[in-house]
């Protein structure tokens, strides 16, 4: 697969990487832990370079699995992790934390569940009000400087926070949602970035699965999934946005590609320093999603795409209001 650096930070990762929260947390009980490690190294051995954990997912038995699968050709990859949460005995989380003392620790329990000596990429999952950013990306640095740390990545920032982070220590890339349905960051943010040479990685970018047509108004999800509380999947707003499903469905056709590759196409016709981490618990749709490296939207395309999605108004909030509080911040 081809290759993208993010931002100018000259750390160099395949164009499409694999979000590796849902095998193990967010969408249904976790996949087979055999199951997992495999689809992970059929993902390197198709040329996906890029892997994408945290703390939080699990929480820990994301960045286990990671550990174990990757151990193999640790040295070929980029690990990409994340801190700022406390959690409960239950594993349920118990609060944002992103003090110095706690970033440290975090980071050498990553290291041991990670099986490895360094974290190629450590983010702030969410911008902790408590503890001045400065503070956090000088405990970045100081780990940098240690050799625990290569880079330093922030999510769901907003620009001053990522402007007075950069200032202390270079941002690498900023991981936040964005995506045919969810087009903010190209307000302030994608500028932001493309101005201080810092990368972008989109997370959910098939929309946590609605993109790919594969959910409908019909879908009923697993107790345990995390759509069943997000107000963009409540079945009034899928009825209302199948709509840009039905659209993409054309486009895809004409293209002669599949839904969630021209998702993923879009992307990355964006900006060449845009990276994103699909995920995904099957072999056949990671396949499907690597194959959109391959998939080129002309600029007649891009216009249409554009032309088209003005047409459309999508209904529903991408978080309940509990977790919208915590993001661009
Ligand atoms: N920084 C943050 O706060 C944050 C938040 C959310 C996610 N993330 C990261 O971003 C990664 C990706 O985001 P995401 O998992 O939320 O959403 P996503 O990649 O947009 O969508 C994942 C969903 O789409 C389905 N899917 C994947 N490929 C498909 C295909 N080709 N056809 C049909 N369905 C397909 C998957 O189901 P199957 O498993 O059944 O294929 C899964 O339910 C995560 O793994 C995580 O690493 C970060």
């Amino acid at each position: 697969m081809q290759k993208r650096e993010l931002g100018k930070s000259g750390l160099e990762v395949s164009a499409i990487g694999l979000g590796c929260m849902g095998l193990s947390y967010g969408y249904g009980p976790a996949t087979d832990i055999q199951e997992a490690v495999s689809l992970i190294r059929q993902a390197f051995e198709r040329g996906v370079t890029f892997f994408d954990t945290a703390e939080a997912y699990g929480p820990y038995k994301n960045e286990e699995l990671l550990g174990e699968a990757l151990a193999p050709f640790r040295s070929e990859v980029v690990i990409a992790t994340k801190f700022g949460f406390n959690f409960d005995a239950n594993g349920g989380q118990s609060g944002m934390n992103s003090r110095p003392e706690h970033i440290r620790a975090v980071a050498d329990q990553a290291l041991k569940r990670l099986k490895t000596d360094v974290i190629d990429l450590f983010y702030q999952h969410r911008v902790d009000p408590d503890v001045p950013i400065e503070d956090v990306a000088g405990t970045v640095k100081a780990l940098i400087s240690e050799g625990k740390v290569k880079h330093f990545g922030l999510s769901e920032a907003g620009v001053q926070t990522i402007r007075r982070a950069h200032a202390v220590q270079p941002v690498t890339a900023l991981q936040s949602e964005y995506s045919l349905w969810w087009r903010e960051p190209e307000q302030e943010i994608l500028p932001t970035l493309e101005k201080l040479g810092i990368g972008f990685v989109p997370f959910s970018p098939l929309g946590k699965g609605f993109l790919t047509g594969a959910i409908s108004e019909a879908t009923t999800f697993d107790s345990k999934d995390f759509r069943n509380i997000v107000p963009r999947f409540s079945k009034e707003a899928r009825k209302a946005n199948q709509a840009l499903v039905d659209l993409l469905t054309a486009i895809a056709a004409r293209k002669k590609a599949t839904s969630a590759q021209v998702a993923l196409a879009w992307l990355l016709a964006q900006k060449p320093w845009i990276v994103p981490i699909p995920g995904t618990t099957k072999l056949h749709r990671l396949e499907e999603n690597i194959r959109a490296a391959e998939v080129e939207l002309t600029a007649e395309d891009l216009t249409n795409i554009e032309s088209a999605l003005a047409t459309i108004k999508v209904e529903g909030d991408r978080y309940p209001a509990h977790l919208q509080a915590r993001v661009n911040r």
